[in-house]
């Protein structure tokens, strides 16, 4: 080969190569941009279940082991729904002090069944998802809540967070205690309604604030509790 088809050949190589990489570069941004354009429907919740209260009651336990099988999106429904679902015209699953409803439900999918693993925001009145990021978040949040096991071995996580001002507008300063109480009411129902569903799970207070809210890119909302769903 001459010099010259020898450069024209290099030459040649290389722009294909670039091609191919704005090519998957192209592609990729494309996927992600209808995977954070497009809400995800849930299937619609059940109001009747085959396990009592004073069972679930009875039965209920801080949950950290994991079983190694994969959640469905049907139980991810019904644990959003018992969380802060629409159970009557405007009124939710939980109390809220005047309806004001100041609490927001996150979801850090990792083993959920044709659910692409990310996070994702609960829409209370569509329940729907809608999508925030995507990719695993387990590792990141696993260091942010100091390293605790339950966070690293779960499926699905659920971050229930608070913004004080909406509630402050109307019972000034007794907000934050208003606030607080009402995560405390939510994430009771996660926990009864694992224990229906034959899922564990375990309140998580420790953590770092602001690493959470980086993760789940909170802008004024702060993290107030975490809760690993696991399969027992
Ligand atoms: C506000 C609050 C914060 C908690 N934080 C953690 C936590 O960070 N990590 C953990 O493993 N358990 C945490 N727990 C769970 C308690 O350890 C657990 O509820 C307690 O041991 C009683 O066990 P039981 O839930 O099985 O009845 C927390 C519970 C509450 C109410």
């Amino acid at each position: 080969m001459s010099v010259f088809t020898q450069k024209t050949f290099l030459f040649l190589s290389f722009i294909v190569i670039l091609l191919v990489v704005i090519m998957f570069f192209v592609l990729g941004q494309e996927n992600n941009n209808n995977y954070m354009e497009n809400n995800i429907k849930l299937p619609e919740p059940s109001t009747e279940g085959e396990v009592s209260l004073e069972e679930a009651i009875s039965k209920r336990r801080s949950v950290r082991s994991y079983k190694e099988e994969p959640l469905n999106i049907r139980e991810l429904s019904q644990i959003l729904w018992a969380s802060q679902g629409i159970t009557n015209s405007d009124l939710r699953a939980a109390p809220s002090a005047g309806a004001l409803y100041p609490l927001s439900i996150y979801v850090v999918a990792e083993n959920v069944e044709n659910l692409t693993s990310g996070i994702y925001q609960y829409l209370v009145q569509e329940h729907r998802l809608k999508p925030i990021k995507k990719g695993s978040f387990k590792d990141e949040l696993y260091q942010s809540a100091l390293r605790q096991s339950s966070i690293k071995e779960s499926s699905l996580i659920v971050i229930i967070t608070g913004d004080y001002d909406i509630t402050e507008k109307v019972y000034g300063e007794r907000a934050k205690r208003y606030v607080h109480m009402e995560a405390g009411h939510v994430g009771q129902n996660i926990y009864l309604q694992a224990e229906t569903l034959g899922l564990g799970t375990v309140a998580i207070g420790a953590f770092n604030d602001e690493e959470i809210k980086e993760t789940i890119a909170l802008e004024k909302e702060v993290p107030l509790y975490i809760f690993p769903i696991v399969r027992k």
